[in-house]
């Protein structure tokens, strides 16, 4: 199936979702957005109180923030594919639980798999444990790594920058980081393997074979 398709399909899932109490209190799901061949991926945590009366994710404060991050860093937001871990909106937009992390977490699996992306960027530290676990994002935020053949770069939250002024000027520098990741992604020429569990330092890929493991 064509990976249009399979978005789509994702998409229907996710509307008609009932996997976890957030399903009752949401008015639209967010399964997120951007062109399905996109080689950049970013993954936030949850629908804001913007997402979620219009389905779309990061159209509040923090997506306008991120509009300026990516065109800071050359990229439209046309290019580039939006989701978060959660498709549905937590009340008050306190912290994602486990319960519904576990509930929507093949959602985003399955729209990886389909979007393939040479890049990922994890936004905020929920984003960030899905490929690293009991670490602090204040050690890994801007560093890339290759992880089952794309290149995970975790970020902090746009909306950390707006609530701490003097994170503005960090997450301003590891954006500006990322058309040399893109470069880097696409000449490695690596494809996703989900059952791969590699990982390596951002310049391990030379020599596939050669991975230096954590
Ligand atoms: N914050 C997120 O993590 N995602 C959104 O879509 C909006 C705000």
């Amino acid at each position: 199936m064509a990976s249009e398709n399979i978005l789509e399909e994702i998409a229907a899932e996710i509307a008609q979702c009932t996997k976890c109490p957030l399903s009752q209190s949401r008015k639209n799901t967010v399964p997120g957005e951007g062109p399905t061949d996109s080689e950049i991926m970013f993954i936030g945590e949850g629908p804001g109180f913007y997402e979620n009366e219009q389905g779309l994710p990061f159209v509040g404060p923090a997506g306008k923030f991120l509009d300026e991050l990516l065109n800071n860093a050359g990229l439209k937001r046309e290019q580039v594919y939006i989701t978060n871990v959660l498709k549905c909106r937590p009340p008050g937009n306190r912290d994602p639980q486990e319960e519904e992390l576990n509930a929507c977490r093949d959602y985003l699996e399955r729209q990886i798999m389909a979007i393939k992306p040479k890049v990922i960027v994890t936004l905020g530290r929920h984003s960030m444990a899905r490929y690293f676990k009991d670490v602090k994002i204040s050690m890994m935020h801007g560093q890339a790594t290759w992880i089952k053949g794309q290149l995970v770069v975790p970020m902090y939250h746009p909306a950390a920058g707006l609530h701490q002024p003097s994170l503005k000027a960090v997450i301003r520098k590891d954006f500006e980081m990322l058309p040399a990741y893109i470069q880097k992604a696409r000449k490695a020429n690596r494809s996703y393997d989900p059952f791969s569990e590699q990982q390596g330092t951002l310049n391990d890929h030379k020599d596939p074979t050669q991975l230096s493991f954590f």
